[in-house]
């Protein structure tokens, strides 16, 4: 067995997705904050049936007041050429700067919420908050972050992400983080579902591999003879 290190937990830096989280109305009432974009580093899929996504929100950050007061927020899924505007989202506040302007991004009003998505991103999630998770920490006082459900209202994607009107994730590569400020893109696919079939010895399972999925083109060829139904463009 391979010796294990054990001590207490500081901080969530697993390699996760990296979301733009969209909020605020795109046309903002009297007295609200206009449409801002701040960074979700873990982005929960917690039901499929009813469709939820969750965020977790820092309590008392410049978009939460926008999150809690429009009761909607988009999660935009970036492609890795947006790296550094998502940096920028993730490090520089609303108060202070228009995030839209500064990343030149097109505000495209939502079908179903009024905030507005990205539409250089290829994928947008529009979601209204279904429930509000707060913490405590140990001595009492609030936690951190909040857990913000949201129910999936809405789904958009670029052509080029789907294969007969399904979304296909394979197609949509995206930014993870693996520790603080190093950010990696998807790497090849290792493997695909053969449930119920025996277990292939490591090397059987990696020369399938090998002979299946040379390159990114090979896998977008499989993927378009096998589609797998996840999300159906109406
Ligand atoms: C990779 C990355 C992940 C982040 N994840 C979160 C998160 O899950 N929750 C959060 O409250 N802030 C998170 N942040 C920080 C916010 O996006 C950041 O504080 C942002 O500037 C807030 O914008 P605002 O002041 O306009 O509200 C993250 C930042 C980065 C760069």
């Amino acid at each position: 067995m391979e010796p294990r290190a054990s001590f207490s937990f500081k901080k969530n830096w697993w390699p996760a997705p990296v979301t733009l989280i969209s909020c605020g109305r795109m046309n903002p009432l009297a007295g609200e904050r206009g449409p801002n974009i701040w960074v979700v580093g873990v982005l929960g899929g917690p039901c499929d049936d009813p469709p939820l996504l969750t965020i977790s929100p820092r309590v008392g950050m410049y978009s939460y007041k926008q999150l809690v007061e429009v009761g909607q927020f988009v999660v935009n899924i970036p492609p890795p050429q947006m790296v550094r505007e998502m940096e920028y989202c993730g490090t520089h506040t609303g108060a202070e700067v228009d995030k839209w302007k500064a990343c030149g991004f097109t505000p495209v009003k939502g079908e179903v919420v009024d905030v507005p998505l990205i539409a250089e991103c290829p994928v947008n999630f529009e979601c209204v908050v279904e429930k509000q998770l707060t913490f405590e920490r140990e001595d009492g006082s609030p936690g951190e972050h909040e857990l913000m459900i949201g129910r999936i209202v809405h789904v958009h994607a670029h052509q080029r992400c789907l294969v007969n009107g399904e979304l296909q994730w394979d197609l949509v590569d995206t930014i993870y983080r693996s520790r603080p400020r190093t950010w990696r893109t998807m790497g090849p696919a290792i493997g695909f579902d053969e449930r119920k079939s025996p277990l292939a010895k490591p090397q059987e399972a990696a020369d399938l591999i090998e002979k299946r999925v040379k390159s990114y083109e090979d896998l977008a060829d499989i993927i378009r003879g096998t589609p797998y139904p996840t999300q159906t463009a109406s």
